[in-house]
């Protein structure tokens, strides 16, 4: 018998290109397979005003400074938490394509203090995620990818360096178990249906271990 004990949230991680939308998409249909509700967000949310006001500095039609892109970056996650403890409290499975970890990955690669981006979000006591799958992959794989996806690259998507900053403060991130109750090192550089394979694995074991399958 399947029973939803509660509702959960599920983040996916990793550089741009890493397969974060492909493999979100996959996990909310997975979890439908098992009869429960599920629902998918991604960050940074465009349709918002902080979004385009990312969208914006992505596309160089603005210049922000690091402490401005982070708080930004943060609010526009920020704005949807009463959102996240409804659906949760109405047993719903979250499946997010980015959550506050990439705002710590990405202003962190640019030299926001570690720390400071930490306690800043520690202390506004967020939802925090039951599980997090960090898909890691060489940033040359996921620009050929992206390219191949968009036919240009913003100025993140551009910088092999920045990207490989990021990487590793994932990966810091993931090593130290903050930000999330469990993450999960996934390798991005797989065939889809392979990734795939692995995943439907992962989130049975979840469900199983969270005993929300009984
Ligand atoms: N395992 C894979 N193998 C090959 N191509 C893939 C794989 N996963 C995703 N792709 C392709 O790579 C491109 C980028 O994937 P996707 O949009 O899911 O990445 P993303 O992490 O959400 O990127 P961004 O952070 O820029 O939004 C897409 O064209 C997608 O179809
Ligand atoms: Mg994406």
């Amino acid at each position: 018998m399947i029973a939803m004990k509660k509702g959960f949230l599920i983040t996916v991680e990793g550089i741009d290109g890493a397969g974060k939308r492909t493999l979100t998409s996959f996990i909310k249909k997975y979890i439908e397979s098992q009869k429960l509700n599920a629902i998918q967000f991604e960050y940074p949310d465009y349709s918002s005003i902080w979004g385009k006001i990312i969208d914006n500095y992505l596309r160089n039609k603005i210049e922000i400074t690091t402490n401005e892109q982070f708080f930004l970056y943060f609010i526009d996650i920020l704005k949807d938490q009463a959102k996240l403890i409804q659906l949760l409290n109405e047993n719903t499975c979250i499946i997010s394509d980015r959550y506050f970890s990439s705002t710590v990955a990405f202003q962190c690669a640019k030299n926001f203090n570690y720390q400071k981006a930490l306690s800043i979000i520690e202390i506004m006591d967020i939802i925090l995620p039951d599980l997090t799958i960090f898909i890691q992959i060489p940033p040359e794989i996921a620009l050929e990818r992206k390219y191949n996806q968009k036919g240009f690259i913003d100025r993140h998507e551009k910088d092999i360096e920045l990207l490989t900053n990021v990487d590793c403060i994932y990966e810091k991130m993931m090593n130290e178990n903050v930000l999330s109750k469990k993450w999960i090192k996934l390798d991005g550089n797989q065939e889809k249906g392979i990734l795939e394979n692995i995943t439907k694995e992962i989130i049975k074991e979840f469900l199983i271990n969270d005993k929300i399958i009984i």
